[in-house]
């Protein structure tokens, strides 16, 4: 299976990702996350891209593409994979055929993940991550047993530094008019499958499972 999240911040992409990789045993492979690692580990690729995250804006599409190139070519892509938060302009969308049929290969689907604005802040704001295992949990939609702790591994849960209102707001301005027109580009390759997002996580995951496997509700 090689699928596409598509969806504004704060969404579900990453949550349902989890899962959908874990079903079909694909990578997940989210630009986000290797943004944040690269930061992290204080790499080049990382010092880059800090700025424009902070910000809430995007970082450079010639920039974004390599690694996505570069992450496909890996072993583990053979059979699928699953791509989480890119492409994220109509460039980068044409950049990533150019890239698959280069590798004679394409696209199954485009999972987009609709949610209304307003849930959206809220859901961003809220969430908290795993320092140690990456698991994300939200302070009231998702919340750990102990508050500020993994449930999976005990690890430590932190705040993203772009999780704050304003950096927020930006980025959903930045997904309306960079990003939102990647939902009529898939569209017209009658590749688009649009998911309620608003539901609770286990409905949206049982929902995209059938729209991906063809059965109607
Ligand atoms: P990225 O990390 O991709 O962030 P994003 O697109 O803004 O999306 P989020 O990760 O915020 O949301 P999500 O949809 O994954 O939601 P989640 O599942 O965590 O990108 C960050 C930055 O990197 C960009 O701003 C940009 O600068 C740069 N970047 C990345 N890719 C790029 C690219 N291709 N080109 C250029 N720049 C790029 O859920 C959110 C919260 O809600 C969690 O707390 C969760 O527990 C909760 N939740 C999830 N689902 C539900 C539900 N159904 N009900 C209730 N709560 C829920
Ligand atoms: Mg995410
Ligand atoms: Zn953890």
């Amino acid at each position: 299976m090689r699928l596409i999240l598509l969806g504004p911040p704060g969404a579900g992409k990453g949550t349902q990702a989890v899962s959908i990789s874990e079903k079909y045993k694909i990578p997940h492979i989210s630009t986000g996350d290797i943004f944040r690692y690269n930061i992290k580990m204080q790499t080049e690729l990382g010092k880059k891209a800090k700025g424009y995250m902070d910000q809430g804006l995007l970082v450079p599409d010639e920039v974004v593409v390599e690694i996505v190139e570069d992450r496909l070519k890996n072993q583990d892509c053979k059979a699928g994979f699953l791509l989480d938060g890119f492409p994220r302009t109509v460039n980068q969308a044409k950049a990533l055929e150019a890239v698959l049929s280069k590798m004679n290969t394409g696209l199954d689907k485009v999972v987009n993940i609709e949610v209304d604005k307003d849930i959206l802040v809220q859901r961003a704001v809220g969430r908290r991550i795993c320092k140690n295992c990456g698991a994300t949990y939200h302070v009231e939609f998702n919340p750990p047993e102990k508050s500020g702790i993994c449930d999976k591994c005990s690890g430590e849960l932190y705040q993203r530094d772009d999780d704050n209102e304003k950096t927020v707001g930006k980025r959903i301005e930045v997904y309306v008019e960079e990003t939102k027109p990647l939902i009529d580009f898939y569209r017209e390759k009658n590749k688009l499958v649009t998911i309620d997002g608003k539901n609770d996580i286990n409905i949206v995951f049982d929902e995209i499972i059938e729209a991906l496997e063809g059965n109607s509700l």
